[in-house]
């Protein structure tokens, strides 16, 4: 297929010409201690902090101590907004952003954010590993960052201090957002008004009543407990949050090849575990909140369904120009590819 080659080819240029190589990194001598800073936003207790940590210990494991990555959780380090900066400059070495955090420098990943786009995280897991997840790390390289691996959160679900049933409650209500088009236009269409915050700000936001409502995974809304500032939650399920494990390309290419290879090796493994781990901690933090009744958990009716993906679907003709025809297009082929046997 043309589009495969030329989005190989892309990637090989953009391999082999990575720029001046970081000083720091470039002077490893075979035996020097390699100290990586990881840094992200969510609490150790969330599927992403977890994998971090997982991914850290196994490669000092394996090095033998050589290779430390250091974890930065809970936005210690630099918030939402500061580290995509963080990372360009190499004050940082890794991060793993949400997705949605990514639009503003490369706006075709508003694809992950559309609204009901994918059914299940099969869909996502064939779109992000194809050829659609290379064509959105090719987008990165210019900017200094390359993508190692996808992690999942999940689906999201909407959280207010009203009932979100029919699409007509959300009019007027303030919704928190991650800083994506697509999200501020998802909720638009739905009457209400996006507001953009960290996800450091969330809970003091719900907490203060500067907004009304929010979005997330069950994980983020149980490990840092905005579920207790919101008295109902639908289970709606309309979206997906995922992460893309991102390094500084130019201190990434001046490692010694053989860390390189330990790094990513243990990725892959990581991520496989991570995956699996965020489908049922996102389960079971749903079923933490059910039971913690302090939160009245809806969910939809199938006829409630059709009328929320009614009001969203136009969304994909809508943000098609942004995200691009052809990588929407392919998206589409691909989620629905059987994989291979
Ligand atoms: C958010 O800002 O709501 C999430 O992206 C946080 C995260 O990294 O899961």
């Amino acid at each position: 297929m043309g589009r495969h080659v030329i989005w190989l080819l892309v990637l090989l240029l953009s391999l082999s010409g990575c720029g001046p190589r970081a000083r720091d990194f470039e002077q490893v001598s075979s035996q020097e201690k390699i100290v990586l800073k990881f840094s992200h936003v969510v609490s150790e207790a969330s599927p992403k902090g977890r994998a971090a940590r997982r991914w850290a210990e196994l490669v000092a494991r394996r090095s033998s101590g050589r290779v430390e990555i250091q974890v930065f959780p809970n936005s210690t380090l630099y918030k939402d907004g500061e580290e995509l900066e963080a990372l360009q400059k190499g004050y940082v070495q890794i991060i793993a952003p949400a997705t949605s955090k990514l639009t503003k420098v490369a706006p075709a990943w508003q694809l992950l954010d559309l609204p009901f786009f994918f059914q299940d995280i099969e869909e996502v897991h064939r779109v992000v590993d194809g050829e659609v997840g290379q064509g959105l790390a090719l987008s990165l390289l210019p900017r200094g960052m390359q993508v190692l691996a996808f992690w999942d959160n999940g689906f999201k679900l909407m959280t207010a201090n009203r009932p979100l049933q029919s699409v007509r409650d959300f009019q007027g209500l303030r919704f928190r957002i991650m800083d994506s088009p697509v999200l501020v236009q998802q909720f638009r269409r739905l009457g209400a008004e996006p507001v953009v915050l960290a996800f450091s700000d969330v809970y003091s936001a719900l907490e203060r009543h500067k907004v009304d409502g929010s979005e997330n995974t069950s994980s983020n809304l149980y490990s840092k407990k905005f579920y207790q500032l919101q008295k109902n939650l639908t289970v709606s399920n309309h979206g997906y949050l995922g992460y893309a494990v991102l390094v500084n390309s130019r201190q990434w290419q001046a490692l010694p090849v053989e860390i390189r290879k330990l790094l990513t090796g243990t990725l892959a493994e990581v991520t496989a575990w991570e995956r699996q781990e965020a489908l049922k901690q996102n389960q079971e933090d749903l079923t933490r909140i059910r039971q913690e009744k302090e939160t009245v958990v809806y969910d939809l009716s199938p006829e409630e369904l059709e009328a929320w993906k009614a009001i969203l679907h136009p969304l994909r003709q809508e943000m098609q120009a942004e995200i691009g025809k052809e990588l929407l297009q392919e998206a589409e082929r691909e989620k629905h590819k059987l994989p291979h046997r």
